[in-house]
């Protein structure tokens, strides 16, 4: 059998398919070294800065002190704390929502809103670039799926118009992870009301990024939405899911979906963490707006060397390179420069489509920018 596996791995090498860990030490957030050189990180989706932000370090110092590293067991069982309730109340108010619900990872919040919300006989229809854990939770849920083109809101109707199911679940995510770009949730709030659907909202990457002090564009359409998901793990800055959604259907979570009640709970720190994290986004408004002045200022410099992204979305910016091969070579060209941004390959996106995955943080500098834009220089010269 182990040979089969081996066998599988160098097939993977032999399409630039192959993944390996790069251990980075000395992590600083916006700068690691590796193999004892200096990087610049233009990777992770730490948006704001937040996972070393003062005020949220402060809030984690002191919550393990209060409540120790771990969370004893399930919810259910011995995990809810008063930091639980206490950050479930806090997304319901960011949300606009009526109740809130954290799992101890967003993959597990995706895995339990599909596997509870569907089943036999129902019918989920989702954009074709939906993250893993709306696929798997999909698969898991034993629903017939049903995938609409990305963006393509025509034939996403004329599923809906052909679905005769009880129960219609359209799911999409806000920002997709991969591309950057965003839904149209308008016309996707129109749609479920024309054709009873129940409408899910993966806003993992929009969370702290659009709207009204951060709170996502999510909560533009939140009376339209019926379940909003987020991480906490983005541009929160530390680990864990959440669902905010109407207290009968958070209720109908809390007793069924079995990533809930089979897993140990998230830790109260990353609760006190998560919180804060969220009052910062509320209370300092400037690092919203420097995320995107940093977002607009990659956006144009790497326009004005060549490099064509599409207009900045949100602050996943891919340079699409096509081939998997191309993709790891300027990996490790970029790399050699001092400089990490990942290359994405199938399966993470579809094959021939791999790119850089540029992100942007509100904690890069100018100074930062600058040195992203003389490697990209650099490359772009060694080529012509
Ligand atoms: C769109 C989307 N949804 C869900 C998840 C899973 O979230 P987590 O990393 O918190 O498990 C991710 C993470 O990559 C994501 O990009």
């Amino acid at each position: 059998m182990k040979s089969e596996y081996q066998k599988e791995l160098k097939e993977l090498q032999k399409k630039n398919l192959y993944r390996k860990l790069r251990v980075l030490e000395n992590h600083r957030g916006t700068r690691a070294s590796f193999e004892g050189r200096e990087l610049l990180l233009f990777c992770g989706n730490d948006y704001l800065g937040l996972s070393r932000h003062p005020r949220v370090l402060a809030a984690a110092h002191q919550a393990i002190d209060r409540y120790g590293v771990g969370a004893r067991s399930a919810r259910l069982i011995a995990g809810t704390t008063d930091a639980h309730a206490k950050l479930e109340k806090k997304i319901a108010a960011f949300k606009q929502k009526e109740s809130a619900l954290v799992f101890a990872a967003g993959f597990l919040a995706n895995l339990g809103i599909l596997t509870v919300f569907a089943g036999k006989g129902d019918v989920i229809i989702m954009d074709k670039l939906c993250h893993a854990s709306l696929i798997d939770g999909a698969r898991l849920s034993g629903a017939e799926i049903r995938v609409f083109p990305h963006k393509n809101y025509e034939k996403c109707e004329e599923l809906l118009k052909k679905c005769t199911a009880r129960r219609k679940l359209l799911v999409t995510e806000n920002v997709f992870g991969m591309d950057g770009d965003r839904a149209d949730l308008k016309e996707l709030a129109r749609l479920k009301k024309k054709y009873g659907a129940f409408l899910i909202v993966d806003d993992a990457h929009g969370t702290g990024v659009f709207g009204k002090n951060g709170s996502g564009a999510t909560t533009l359409f939140s009376k339209s939405i019926d379940i909003i998901m987020g991480t906490l793990s983005k541009a929160i800055g530390g680990l864990g899911g959440f669902v905010a959604a109407d207290k009968d259907l958070i209720g109908y979570l809390t007793n069924f979906a079995r990533p809930f009640l089979f897993a140990t709970a998230l830790p109260p720190v990353l609760c006190e963490s998560a919180h804060e994290a969220f009052c910062v986004i509320e209370e300092e408004p400037a690092l919203v707006k420097k995320l995107w002045a940093n977002i607009r200022e990659v956006h144009q410099r790497l326009t004005k060397l060549g490099f064509r992204l599409a207009e900045p979305e949100s602050a996943v910016l891919p340079v699409i390179l096509g081939d998997e091969k191309k993709a790891m070579e300027a990996f490790e060209k970029l790399l050699a420069l001092g400089i990490f941004i990942p290359a994405i390959r199938y399966p993470t996106v579809p094959r021939g489509k791999a790119r850089l995955r540029i992100t942007v943080s509100a904690a890069h500098t100018e100074k930062d920018i600058q040195g992203l834009f003389a490697a990209f220089k650099k490359i772009k010269m060694e080529k012509s």
